[in-house]
């Protein structure tokens, strides 16, 4: 019963499970591998209709596959993804291709590539987004590296990918670890994005009174708009969630103290290596950081007291616009950060197709990726989505309001640092005179670093 199989999968966790089931039902035959036998008990019995196996010995598992051998991790990110390397190693040929499906950070990918192409073998990171249903479902799939190694996967991942007029979620991304720091940055702007509609819910709620009901019908009403996105279409979920234990609305008793896995800040870091501003993102991180001192967070609240609300309340209109402009200025850093990205590393990224692929399966998917497809697809070098005519019309009707509840929540003392650094961000693209002739004119005084002038060439230099 040797290479039979199509398809191989390492990790049979929820999304590795789910998405070898994904690719099995659609007629390639699978094999999984785990190190914990339940885990694979429990794929075969989940995978008893379709053409899947699974054991948890490597050389069984590789043996089973056809070459070249296709295999995919779907394990955490960091060491694990090297000990399965090491642990497969042995049992592959040259020609075999290794796909990391996690969440890796960039630069291990390249060094994976290396270490593996020294030994005749294809390694790529593809970033695969959509949680566990989007694994199960269809998620949408960032693959990078070798092109010709991607060819033999490419039926499989388009199969399995989720799909938009037809169209598959997935595409080869670029060269070297492209997969990997596309995946990176979608999780940036998913940062992003999480931040802002929980600052709306908090504008909404404590600062115009809305009930989690009203969140609710609120956030699904916007669901079929501008709004259109998977994240708002999950909240208003959220907020219609009663507590199992106690029968209250399930998000009041969640603490407030949100987690993260590295991606979001490792976006932050990379952007800030660049050069390149993506304050909006950074604020997610910094607000999930903060959320995190909860014990300080309720020691100040004694201490200080909260400014009073304010009285001109956002009507459900300004809430809906504000969330929007801070959507589109997020996509923009974003995009931003990967054209950059492009430059640095070489990658080769087409910006039309990633927001192609995002438009289904992945988590940040939204009815505004296919305005932005089209942006990129006027104008494939745009700078900036903010100087896309159709985004400026935009931006232009909708900034006032986006201004109302930064203004609103300010004065009212409730925290949008997501929102505030969205409008920042704009404001400061859109300023062709900023106030950082002063900080020129400091360095030269204190330091003699010299600056440039406005009206003559060259290098100038003053005794202060
Ligand atoms: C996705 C998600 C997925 C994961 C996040 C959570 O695209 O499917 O981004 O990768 O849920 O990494 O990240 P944090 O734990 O850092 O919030």
């Amino acid at each position: 019963m040797s290479e039979q199989h199509d398809f191989g999968l390492v990790g049979l966790g929820v999304m590795g499970r789910n998405f070898i089931l994904n690719v099995a039902d659609h007629g390639f035959s699978s094999m999984g591998l785990d190190t914990d036998d339940e885990k694979v008990s429990a794929l075969k019995e989940e995978g008893s209709q379709v053409r899947v196996d699974g054991t948890t010995d490597a050389a069984t598992f590789v043996k089973a596959l056809k070459t070249p051998r296709k295999i995919m991790l779907l394990v955490p990110a960091g060491k694990p993804v090297d000990a399965v390397i090491d642990t497969l190693l042995p049992h592959l040929n040259k020609g075999d291709i290794i796909i990391d499906g996690g969440n890796s950070f960039f630069e291990d990918t390249e060094r994976r590539i290396s270490y593996l192409e020294e030994k005749g073998m294809n390694f790529f990171g593809a970033g695969v987004s959509g949680g566990a249903k989007g694994a199960r479902r269809g998620p949408s799939i960032m693959p990078g590296g070798s092109e010709a190694a991607y060819e033999h996967v490419k039926t499989i991942f388009e199969a399995a990918s989720a799909k938009v007029n037809g169209e598959p979620c997935v595409a080869y991304m670029g060269r070297g670890s492209a997969g990997n720091y596309v995946k990176m940055v979608h999780n940036g702007i998913e940062y992003g994005l999480m931040q802002l509609i929980s600052e709306i819910y908090d504008v909404a709620k404590k600062g115009a009174g809305y009930t989690n009901e009203k969140l609710a019908s609120l956030f699904d009403t916007w669901n079929k708009g501008t709004l259109q996105s998977f994240l708002v279409e999950i909240t208003a979920e959220i907020f219609a969630k009663k507590d199992e234990l106690t029968g209250k609305d399930l998000v009041d008793v969640i603490l407030d103290k949100a987690k993260q896995k590295g991606t979001g800040k490792w976006t932050s870091q990379n952007a800030m290596d660049l050069g390149i501003p993506v304050p909006t993102i950074d604020s997610a991180v910094t607000m999930r950081e903060i959320s995190s001192m909860k014990d300080y967070r309720v020691e100040a609240d004694k201490v200080y007291h909260t400014a009073s609300i304010g009285q001109d309340k956002p009507d459900a209109k300004t809430l809906e616009n504000a969330l929007y402009f801070a959507f589109i200025v997020t996509y923009a850093q974003g995009m931003s950060q990967l054209a950059a990205a492009d430059k640095e590393y070489n990658y080769n990224l087409n910006m039309e197709t990633i927001a192609k692929i995002w438009r289904g399966g992945c988590i940040i998917r939204a009815g505004l990726l296919e305005d932005i497809r089209k942006a990129y697809d006027r104008t494939p070098d745009l700078h900036n989505l903010m100087l896309d005519p159709d985004f400026v019309k935009t931006l232009k009707t909708i900034e006032g309001d986006a201004r109302i509840v930064v203004q609103f929540a300010v004065g009212s003392g409730i925290p949008v640092a997501g929102l505030s650094s969205a409008i920042a961000y704009f404001d400061s693209f859109r300023s062709g005179n900023l106030p950082l002739n002063l900080i020129q004119a400091q360095r030269d005084h204190f330091g003699s670093h010299t600056y440039e002038r406005t009206d003559r060439e060259g290098i100038f230099h003053t005794e202060w």
